[in-house]
């Protein structure tokens, strides 16, 4: 028997009895909360010309997108996501300038990631667009939507985070940020990499107030405090106040209908996705390590099907909400455990004594006798477990972990979506390249040359983008100082800590890439959900570090 007969590619799978039965009773709930709100019902074909998704119309790069002919030799493309078939739609058929409308929709899409690790490929999504209505007014009714249909597929503990697409604009123009630095800064809280944006706000040379707005990018705890120095500090620049007096406007509709609890602000948080303009936000809760809702508004897109007319969308991916409802265990918050990933060795030892200061032990950990893997501190509701650095952002990505320890080589060559909260100023080294003294002249007539590498990522980061000199990539997974010196390799890209092992083997330091350290990671949804414990934690170790 052929087994390609029974089995599904990767990235799709069957559903049947139980499981399906729950998929289609937590539709039908959706669908439910979506009609009290006056939805109306639209279906879109599941495949539309390649322009609809286009780079500047739609959110998925069109590498990933799955692509064929039809009989005509026009590019096709299975829809990625809905908003602009919807938008096409809408264009089309409703008189916008008359009467806003709400359309729901429910259906499979299509990404062809390859690096989509454990994702589907196919999944159902379901969601709203609300169109013709530009209004605060709109943008709270959506959300009040959100929060209804999470109730109703039963889960009760959510937080919504909101930024402002234009908010981050108005920054970069007030502050007169060139391209180059905003596409750093733009990079930074893309990954997340708290530290990193507070050290460009540091750094910037502009007015107090425009520096407290920068700073705002990096706060993860925005208070009622904050958030209304934050309309003082604005009033000076108007386009910043333009995004800003829209939020408050938002807060105050959401706190008529009564959801403010579930809604927090997060200036530092952007989309990839270019059409939107207004409010964007993700939703999350326990049992899925990723937002289970994530919307905007997008006021130009339907410009690109020929009608202006405002519109915010949100969208579900039924499948991921079904993990979480079966996951989302009734454990009450205050008996939640804290789980920590540490990466093995030298790290987890420092990181521990560190932890030790502030009221935090484990002493089993080190155990050399016990095979256990999980370590409690049952008092404070702490859990442990070790894991090979490599492997801890990805722990922490997945929420299997709530925050990791790890070197900062490790986060840049994993390029997991992960918060990077907190610098531990211990594990201090460089990465580098390295190589005999003859490789030198190599390096500086950028020649075509062999690097040998733990770190693949970063060696084509440093090499392609920052030197934009073309190398052949050569990976290893340890004693990398080998390669040059039995002609495997002409340099290395290596961790260098005292430079020991490069001057007994005749080797040393050619060029410097970055400097690194332990950090600490944390995983986006319990950077919301546990985020009193979580900045309570930081605040600790920022006072003993
Ligand atoms: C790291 C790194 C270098 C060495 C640098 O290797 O890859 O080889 O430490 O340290 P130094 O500058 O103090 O000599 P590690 O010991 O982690 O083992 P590996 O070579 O197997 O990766």
């Amino acid at each position: 028997m052929n087994n390609k007969l029974l089995h599904t590619p990767d990235g799709v799978r069957d559903l049947y009895n139980e499981e399906y039965k729950k998929k289609l009773s937590l539709q039908d709930k959706l669908h439910q909360v979506f009609e009290n709100h006056g939805c109306i019902d639209i279906q879109t074909p599941t495949f539309e010309y390649f322009d609809v998704f286009s780079n500047q119309i739609g959110t998925t790069p069109s590498k990933d997108l799955f692509k064929f002919f039809d009989t005509e030799g026009n590019t096709v493309v299975l829809r990625p996501d809905f908003t602009p078939s919807i938008a096409r739609c809408a264009a089309k058929y409703f008189d916008l300038e008359e009467e806003p409308v709400k359309l729901c929709y429910m259906g499979n899409t299509f990404i062809n990631s390859s690096d989509y690790q454990g994702r589907l490929k196919e999944s159902t999504q379901c969601g709203v667009e609300f169109i013709g209505d530009g209004s605060a007014n709109a943008d709270a009714q959506m959300l009040a939507m959100v929060v209804d249909a999470v109730k109703a597929i039963g889960i009760e503990d959510m937080q919504i985070s909101i930024g402002h697409a234009g908010f981050f604009d108005a920054l970069l123009t007030e502050a007169k940020v060139d391209k180059k630095a905003a596409k750093k800064l733009r990079r930074l809280l893309d990954n997340k990499n708290f530290l990193g944006v507070e050290a460009f706000a540091e750094n910037l040379e502009v007015e107090e107030e425009l520096k407290q707005l920068f700073c705002l990018l990096a706060d993860f705890d925005i208070t009622d405090e904050d958030f209304n120095n934050a309309l003082k500090c604005a009033s000076k620049y108007p386009k910043i106040a333009e995004a800003m007096n829209s939020l408050d406007e938002l807060r105050t509709n959401l706190k008529e209908k009564g959801i403010e609890k579930y809604v927090s602000f997060e200036f530092g948080m952007i989309s990839n996705y270019e059409y939107y303009t207004g409010i964007i936000f993700a939703g999350y809760t326990y049992g899925l390590g990723e937002p289970i809702v994530k919307g905007g508004r997008y006021d130009t897109l339907l410009s690109n099907f020929g009608k202006d007319a405002p519109a915010i969308g949100f969208a579900f991916v039924v499948d991921q909400l079904l993990t979480a409802v079966s996951t989302n265990k009734s454990t009450a918050k205050e008996d939640r455990y804290l789980t920590f990933a540490l990466g093995k060795g030298r790290l987890a030892k420092k990181t521990l004594k560190i932890f030790e200061e502030i009221g935090i032990t484990c002493e089993e950990i080190f155990d050399p006798n016990t095979r256990k893997l999980i370590f409690v501190n049952e008092e404070l509701k702490l859990r442990f477990f070790l894991a090979k650095g490599p492997d801890v952002p990805t722990y922490v990505e997945h929420g299997a972990a709530d925050i990791g320890i790890v070197g900062k080589d490790t986060i840049l060559e994993e390029d997991k979506n992960v918060y990077e909260v907190l610098d531990l100023g211990f594990g201090n080294c460089r990465m580098c390249i390295c190589g005999p003294e003859s490789a030198k002249e190599l390096l500086q007539h950028q020649e075509q040359i062999r690097v040998a590498t733990k770190y693949p990522q970063i060696a084509k980061e440093y090499f392609y983008n920052k030197k934009h000199q073309t190398v052949e990539i050569i990976k290893l997974n340890g004693s990398i100082e080998l390669a040059p010196i039995v002609g495997l390799s002409d340099v290395i890209c290596d961790i260098v800590e005292t430079g020991a092992t490069l001057r007994e083997n005749g080797l040393g330091v050619l060029e410097e890439v970055c400097n690194l350290s332990a950090r600490m990671i944390v995983n986006q949804v319990s950077m919301k959900m546990e985020n009193e414990r979580i900045t309570k934690l930081i605040r600790d170790l920022k006072n003993v570090l």
